[in-house]
């Protein structure tokens, strides 16, 4: 049997207990949900934007688009990617310069420029391209993916993320 004085007691020690325990779950989580954070942040974080510069302009032709290829460091998770990859650029009819990738929207093939013809071709399944990447041929569903670009001191930057 207890008397009232010693449940009095025992309801004591169950309220320093609990507070006991409170104070270690506020500093758990306070430890706890930045390392959380912290741990899969690469997942949610988006790149950073980077600008390649990857022609200079003079080097356009009028009705040749130019090959090139060039490469970036890219973050990818917790890893550090090497990324390579292969562009067009054209001058469009009033002198502004578009980038496009040389990946086909078919299966991801690389495009070819096939000068006699005036067009990019796919070697997969003959997917055709006009000079300024709409399709003209083949089972291709989409354009050729323009890429952002700009131009600054007459070089021609490409957007990476
Ligand atoms: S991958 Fe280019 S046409 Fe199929």
């Amino acid at each position: 049997m207890t008397s009232p004085a010693m449940g009095k007691v025992l309801s004591r020690r169950k309220f320093f207990a609990n507070g006991i325990m409170a104070v270690i779950g506020v500093f758990a989580a306070g430890l706890g949900i930045p390392l959380a954070g912290f741990a899969i942040s690469p997942i949610t974080k988006k790149g950073e934007e980077t600008w390649i510069s990857i022609a200079d302009v003079d080097q356009l032709k009028d009705g040749e688009p130019l090959q090139v290829a060039y490469s970036y460091t890219r973050k990818d998770g917790w890893r550090t990617v090497e990324a390579n990859k292969t562009a067009f650029i054209l001058r469009k009819a009033d002198g502004t310069p578009i980038v496009l990738s040389n990946i086909c929207t078919h299966l991801g093939c690389a495009v070819a420029w096939d000068a006699p013809a005036k067009q990019f071709v796919c070697p997969c399944h003959g997917g055709a391209f006009d000079a300024e990447g709409k399709v003209t041929g083949g089972p291709p569903p989409k354009p050729l993916p323009q890429l952002v670009a700009k131009v600054e001191q007459n070089k021609i930057y490409v957007r990476e993320a």
